[in-house]
């Protein structure tokens, strides 16, 4: 890349020197586990060692969001890295001699390995902050565990990617299930959009005698179930993916007396924007054809969850080409499909161009527990791939 001032073994050599310092915060924030929105003591762990390395970081972004700015010598462009550090409401079984003191709750997702990994990136950064133009903006990011209330939704809302402004922003996250020093990734769509609605039928009850006199909540119910399912039989092309689960329904009081009312929840997941509006719309459309056809009314309110990542096209051939000197071409895996979990890193690329990728972490030669699963352990040998990859990203974007 034009404009790299300081060589990948320079890098590497670094990497090394702060490897210990980042297990120590690996082991800390392990047995320190705090969930989604109450990550008080962690975010002030990490305020406490940017502070340790000179840097300024500017706390409660967005809740218990942290940010911080590594200057380099000259104006550039900023370049954002991020971690969360949520944990679960899991009770954690690996027995790791550095295991939760925090009873019912675990960093069973690899949240704490992110957050240590990007201290690491920062301390090798300050020290080579004379060898780049522009900026990194570090953000260290909470609640990522509970779409209800996303913290990288709140901490957008709050100016982090803002002053200075954010070009483009990079993301990892660890992989229990591949091994260490493989990472996969894709252009697109890379996390699946999901969304939850509450649906009321209402109508009029009455003796099961005398339907003439009511108006049945559970057969307009029964109408609208089977009309739905035809949004992704008829509507979604053929070759995209999306599911409308109704999960949940309740109505009606007694064997022979007509249901006045009828409550249902359910959940879509998509990976298209497009499709995402397209299946609101139809939802809508033909919960109202059914009801007032057949003389009921109703309620739909739709409520957006995450947002599919869109992983940005340059940003990807970027971060591939700087991942292949790193780990070899044959160890990204460049996936055929986006998978249907949800990720808030969405939000921040909804925003700015990102790249996001996923990280193998598996020991070889130990069972293989996938994240969430109290027995969830991750080889610390992935922690100086993780660094270099974040970090020889960072420096060539800036070099661009
Ligand atoms: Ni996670």
């Amino acid at each position: 890349m034009k404009g790299r001032n300081c060589s990948m073994e320079r890098v590497e050599a670094l990497i090394k020197k702060y490897q210990d310092t980042v297990v120590e915060h690996y082991h800390w924030l392990h047995a320190h586990p705090e969930v989604s929105g109450q990550e008080k003591e962690t975010a002030a762990y990490i305020a406490a060692q940017l502070r340790k390395m000179g840097l300024e970081p500017t706390e409660n972004v967005g809740g218990y969001g942290v940010t911080a700015v590594i200057k380099g010598r000259g104006p550039g462009k900023c370049v954002g890295l991020r971690a969360d550090f949520d944990a679960l409401p899991i009770q954690e079984c690996t027995g790791l001699p550095f295991a939760s003191q925090n009873p019912g709750v675990m960093h069973a997702c690899g949240h704490d390995t992110h957050t240590a990994m990007l201290l690491g990136t920062a301390q090798v950064l300050m020290d080579l902050r004379d060898t780049f133009d522009g900026c990194v903006k570090l953000i260290f990011q909470p609640s990522e565990e509970n779409s209800a209330d996303s913290g990288a939704k709140k901490m957008i809302a709050d100016g982090a990617l803002e002053n200075p402004h954010v070009d483009a922003i990079i993301g990892q996250h660890i992989n229990p299930e591949k091994p260490v020093g493989t990472i996969g990734t894709r252009v697109g769509a890379d996390s699946a959009a999901s969304d939850r609605f509450f649906i009321t039928v209402e109508g009029k009850s009455s003796h099961a005698s005398q339907p003439q006199n009511g108006i049945d909540t559970i057969a307009v119910s029964a109408q609208i179930i089977s009309a739905l399912q035809t949004i992704v039989a008829r509507n979604v092309a053929p070759l995209k993916s999306a599911v409308v689960t109704i999960g949940k329904i309740s109505g009606g009081d007694r064997y022979n007396v007509l249901a006045g009312r009828v409550d249902m929840e359910g959940t879509c997941r998509n990976h298209d924007p497009a499709v995402r509006d397209m299946i609101e719309q139809r939802m809508e459309s033909i919960i109202r054809g059914v009801a007032e056809g057949m003389g009921a009314t109703y309620t739909f309110r739709y409520v957006r969850g995450y947002s599919p990542i869109m992983n940005d096209k340059d940003m990807i051939e970027l971060l591939c080409a700087t991942a292949s000197e790193i780990i070899g071409e044959e160890n990204i895996e460049i996936k055929p499909a986006p998978g249907l979990g949800g990720e808030d890193f969405s939000f921040f690329a909804e925003k700015v161009p990102g790249a996001f990728y996923r990280m193998g972490c598996h020991a070889e030669g130990t069972p293989i527990w996938p994240a969430h699963n109290e027995h969830m352990v991750v080889d610390p040998a992935c922690f100086p791939v993780g660094m270099q990859i974040m970090t020889e990203s960072a420096l060539n974007y800036l070099a661009k």
